[in-house]
């Protein structure tokens, strides 16, 4: 498949199946976006809807939550788990409080300047809220990706993951990075998920190499042990 295909085939899936009514997508700003991501690296989207939306309503801004006590902010986070990711939230709002004029910068280099926030999250933040090109790399994305290039090695390797970021970034479009980068996470999520995925339906079923070579079930190379 070319790559240039490769945008517009998965937009055409999301428009029918991804998901389109999750609560930091209306409204979307930067900061909403931003604790939404945060709350996603380690937890899955059903689980932290409610989170969300309690955390949002109790601190609706960034210099609110820079504000805001530690109390108030782990007690906000409570049961979501992996605490260091709201000490880290209320650490990078004081930070753009003091720094960024109150608000969550846009430059991708002072954006993973920013306590809790990686390369791939930093691009997530970056295609959402501000419609920049910038291609994230989770597990989602990786699995996504080994198979429909048929990528063999542990994604966990340096080489390979230099690789599978080059090829993200190359499958990249220009245009509605935020329901791009929103589709790809779906896709690995939903249809294209470690155990199930569903290869009957997929839109890409014609041109995966791993289905093609009967691959889907070993890739991603699981670490080697
Ligand atoms: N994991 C990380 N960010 C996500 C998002 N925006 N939607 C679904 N899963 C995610």
């Amino acid at each position: 498949m070319e790559h240039a295909e490769f945008a517009p085939r998965l937009l055409d899936w999301f428009e029918r199946h991804g998901r389109h009514d999750l609560p930091w997508q209306h409204p979307r700003s930067p900061y909403r976006v931003w604790v939404a991501e945060i709350m996603l690296q380690q937890t899955q989207v059903a689980t932290v809807i409610p989170y969300f939306q309690r955390f949002v309503d109790a601190l609706p801004t960034l210099p609110l939550l820079a504000a805001a006590n530690e109390d108030t902010v782990l007690a906000l986070w409570s049961g979501l788990g992996y605490y260091s990711r709201a000490r880290n939230l209320r650490a990078a709002a004081k930070r753009c409080a003091t720094e960024h004029e109150g608000s969550l910068p846009d430059d991708l280099e002072a954006l993973q300047a920013l306590p809790g926030i990686g390369r791939s999250t930093a691009a997530a933040i970056r295609a959402q809220a501000f419609g920049r090109p910038d291609a994230i790399l989770d597990g989602n994305v990786k699995r996504v990706l080994c198979r429909l290039f048929g990528i063999e090695g542990w994604p966990g390797e340096r080489r390979i993951e230099q690789q599978l970021w080059t090829l993200a970034a190359s499958l990249m479009p220009d245009e509605r990075c935020a329901d791009y980068t929103q589709a790809i996470m779906d896709f690995g999520a939903t249809l294209c998920s470690r155990a199930r995925p569903a290869c009957a339906i997929c839109p890409f079923s014609d041109d995966c190499e791993a289905r093609l070579s009967s691959r889907v079930d070993s890739l991603p190379t699981p670490r080697p042990r």
